[in-house]
């Protein structure tokens, strides 16, 4: 390979942590932070909550539920290599925009809680990640607590990703007993020590060859630990990389997040297993035809694609952030961009990469790297941005929503701040936003009780309207497309009140129970209702 952008792509990890919430993610993703050098030691001990906000939560609707609505980005580098760690939002709610996070990530980090083991939360992020074939490093978290047998995990672990399990580190005893981690490549033991301040040179390492030694001090625990670890061998895969990469078989490491114990072995395993950025596949449009084209890293020419759109991060900050994933080429400031789904020129007020707690200007960014673009306007969820050629990336997706609302606005002269609120807001994708074709109150659609409130406090927040939300009889949606202009006009003469306008203009059709969609697709089955739209 001859391009210039081959050595940065090779040093770049991008990669999304994801976890059922109280697993311990946010303390993972702290510790990570640390380790590479992203921030001091003090700051971190100091008030973990406090920088939780600081680093992940920055609405204020997090600050006053604590959870984490909003995904966030932290770049960090470490070990000549350029790591991009994108976190995901745990609570159940808002896992549409989690869905997208991991579109835009080449590999993810799983962290369990050891004694609850695979939870609701983390196996639907799973399944996401199966989809996509994204490779899994697994994280057992909370080794210091009474916990589960580690085989128990294991088994567990193999069968909810449906795939073999291959432990690099095995635990020496839990909870009081924690002796520490035995890191099966180096044949070595390292010592477990409570403390949150701990570096990862202050570890005890001994060699398994002193096996007296350890036995004497880690007693039975110790022994356990050989015939368990022997057991988990015997029983599970042998290490392939190449079936890692393909999604095919996941790592196991075991730890304390809080203790800072057992986190550097998962840092080196991003470096040293998890795979650069590859290719994309994107669409171009060549004498009208639809034709598939592969993007890979190095190619010359810049292309990225938005997979998270968020307004008002930070009060200092008033502003809209699209975040966009490079998929090839080199961003430099000041170079011309377009958004291709409209052809206009993009400029953006500023363009920053997100250094652990602070934003920063950006100099260079290559695939795999993470950027925002602060735009007004302009820019949808799923816009694919390039400097050159006509390509539109795909595979963002968009949940055809379950719960649906009527928005009644209280102060009718702020019509126009709400037309305004609820287009950013569906833009963003924190909510789906339908306008029915046959007029009336706009409506809004949801995957997650828990939007409806976000979006409701934000109206009010930002855009100064107050809306009160009232139930209708929808229950579902679907996105209809047809083969012919000639089908979609019977289809839409036949349901002028059951069709709607999405943000991104896409024809909708609003069921009050499952039947109506099977009745209308009996009635037109040359019509296509799909329960996911892909950004295309
Ligand atoms: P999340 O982002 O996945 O939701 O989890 P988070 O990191 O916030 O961790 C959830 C709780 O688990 C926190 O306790 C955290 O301190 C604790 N925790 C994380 N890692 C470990 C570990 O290795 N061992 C033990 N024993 N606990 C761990 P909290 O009480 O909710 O918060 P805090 O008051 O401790 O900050």
């Amino acid at each position: 390979m001859s391009s210039p952008y081959v050595s940065e792509v090779r040093r770049r990890r991008t990669f999304a942590i994801i976890s059922h919430p109280d697993a311990g993610k946010t303390t993972l993703t702290e510790k990570l932070l640390l380790f590479s050098g992203a921030i001091q030691i003090a700051g971190a001990v100091k008030g973990r909550k406090a920088s939780r906000h600081a680093t992940s939560d920055w609405m204020e609707i997090e600050k006053q539920r604590g959870i984490s609505v909003a995904s966030s980005v932290m770049q960090m580098s470490y070990r000549d290599h350029v790591i991009n760690l994108l976190d995901t939002p745990g609570h159940k709610d808002f896992s549409e925009d989690t869905y997208r996070v991991l579109t835009a990530v080449d590999s993810a980090l799983m962290v369990i809680d050891a004694a609850n083991g695979v939870e609701a939360q983390t196996r639907r992020l799973i399944e996401v990640c199966r989809q996509r074939d994204t490779p899994i490093i697994t994280f057992v978290n909370k080794m210091d607590r009474e916990v589960r047998d580690p085989l128990d995990i294991m088994d567990e672990v193999e069968r909810e990703l449906g795939m073999p399990c291959c432990p690099i580190t095995w635990p020496v005893g839990q909870g009081k007993s924690f002796g520490g981690i035995i890191n099966l490549r180096t044949k070595s033991m390292t010592v477990f020590a409570a403390g949150s301040e701990k570096r990862p040179q202050d570890f005890e390492v001994i060699p398994l060859s002193e096996g007296d030694k350890l036995r004497a001090r880690f007693g039975q625990a110790f022994d356990d630990a050989l015939e368990s670890m022997e057991l988990a061998v015997g029983a599970s895969a042998e290490w392939d990389h190449e079936a890692f990469l393909a999604g095919k078989l996941t790592p196991v490491f075991f730890g304390s997040g809080v203790n800072n114990f057992g986190v550097m072995e998962v840092l080196d395993a991003v470096v040293d297993m998890s795979p650069p950025p590859g290719a994309r596949i994107a669409y171009t449009e060549v004498n009208r035809q639809r034709e598939e084209k592969t993007i890979h890293p190095d190619d010359s020419g810049f292309a990225g694609v938005v997979f998270k759109v968020q307004a008002n991060m930070d009060a200092n900050h008033r502003d809209r952030i699209a975040f966009v994933r490079v998929a090839s080429g080199k961003y430099t400031p000041g170079m011309k961009m377009k958004v291709q789904r409209t052809a206009k020129e993009l400029r953006p007020t500023s363009v920053v990469t997100f250094m652990s707690q602070r934003r920063e200007a950006v100099d260079e960014a290559y695939a795999g790297d993470i950027i925002g673009f602060t735009i007004h306007g302009g820019v949808q969820l799923g816009d694919s941005i390039t400097d050159g050629p006509a390509l539109q990336f795909t595979g963002l997706p968009f949940f055809a929503p379950e719960m649906f609302m009527t928005v009644v606005l209280k102060n009718p002269l702020r019509t126009k701040q709400l037309q305004q609120g609820l287009m950013q807001l569906g833009e963003e994708g924190a909510i789906q936003v339908f306008k029915p074709d046959a007029g009336g109150n706009m409506l809004l659609g949801a995957v997650g009780q828990l939007q409806f409130e976000v979006v409701q406090h934000r109206l009010k927040t930002e855009y100064d309207c107050e809306i009160r939300l009232e139930g209708c009889q929808y229950t579902g949606a679907r996105w209809i497309t047809a083969d012919t202009p000639a089908e979609l006009r019977e289809f839409e003469n036949a349901y002028p009140l059951r069709l709607a306008h999405d943000a991104a203009d896409t024809l909708a059709f609003l069921c009050t129970s499952p039947y109506d969609v099977r009745l209308a697709q009996e009635r037109f089955p040359k019509i296509h209702f799909h329960p996911l739209r892909e950004h295309a």
